[in-house]
């Protein structure tokens, strides 16, 4: 199974790619979370891309499609199938990912579109917590861990992510209305898009989605 997510920042992408994991046994490809390493290690990628994300900025097309095109060249669990994350994120990139695709003559099987409104988003992003140690995703409120500011996985640190402040967040926003919104429209004519109600609770989500999938087999629409 190829699925890319799409949405918001803060609509549920990793929480939900986290449920699906498991499930559908299949790797979990997340720009976002690779550029963080990338930064966490003081790499000279990590250094270029910290000007953008911390200024809630999308990063340069062709720096991520790089990223993506490395993973898929190196990572032999590529083959079983994988999960997108944040990418593709622009037009260009959305062409850039059909390309590396028909290079490997492998086609999408669906672009999954988790539709949330603007409240429900800051309500996520204002209480999201991380895990320092193991990247474990949290919130306050909604999915608190049992000690506060510990990881019920692995007794990490939780952290805020520097770019889930207000004024970041709403440039994402806007980068997120401008460039990535668009290509919803692109998958949609490319008959692969499946829209579901991301303000729901993720196992919901993760329930309706493996319905889809089990009614449409794997392939949908190729
Ligand atoms: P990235 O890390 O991808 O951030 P994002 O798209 O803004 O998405 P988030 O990680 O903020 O949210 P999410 O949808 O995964 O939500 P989550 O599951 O955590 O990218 C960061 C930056 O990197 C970008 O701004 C950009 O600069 C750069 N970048 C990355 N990819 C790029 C690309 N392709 N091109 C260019 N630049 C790129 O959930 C949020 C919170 O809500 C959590 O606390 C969670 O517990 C809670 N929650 C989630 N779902 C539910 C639910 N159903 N009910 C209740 N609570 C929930």
């Amino acid at each position: 199974m190829k699925l890319v997510l799409l949405g918001p920042p803060g609509a549920g992408k990793g929480t939900l790619a986290n449920l699906l994991k498991s499930s559908l046994n299949i790797l979990h490809i997340s720009t976002g979370d690779i550029l963080r390493e990338e930064i966490k290690n003081n790499t000279t990628l990590g250094q270029e891309a910290k000007k953008y994300i911390d200024n809630g900025k999308l990063v340069p097309d062709e720096l991520v499609t790089r990223l993506i095109k490395n993973k898929f060249a190196k990572d032999d669990r590529i083959s079983k199938g994988y999960m997108l994350d944040g990418y593709p994120r622009t037009e260009q990139q959305a062409q850039d990912l059909d390309k590396i695709l028909k290079e490997e003559k492998k086609l999408l099987n669906y672009a999954i579109y988790l539709d949330s409104t603007l409240p429900v988003i800051i309500q996520r992003l204002g209480g999201r917590r991380i895990c320092r140690k193991c990247g474990a995703v949290f919130h306050i409120k909604n999915r608190p861990p049992k000690k506060e500011g510990v990881c019920d996985l692995c007794q990490g640190e939780l952290y805020q992510r520097p770019d889930d402040n207000k004024t970041t967040i709403e440039t994402r926003m806007k980068e997120y209305l401008t460039n990535t919104k668009p290509i919803i429209e692109y998958y949609k004519k490319q008959g692969i898009l499946v829209t579901v109600d991301s303000d729901e609770e993720s196992e919901d989500v993760q329930t309706i989605l493996m319905k889809t999938f089990n009614e449409n087999g794997k392939s949908h629409n190729h």
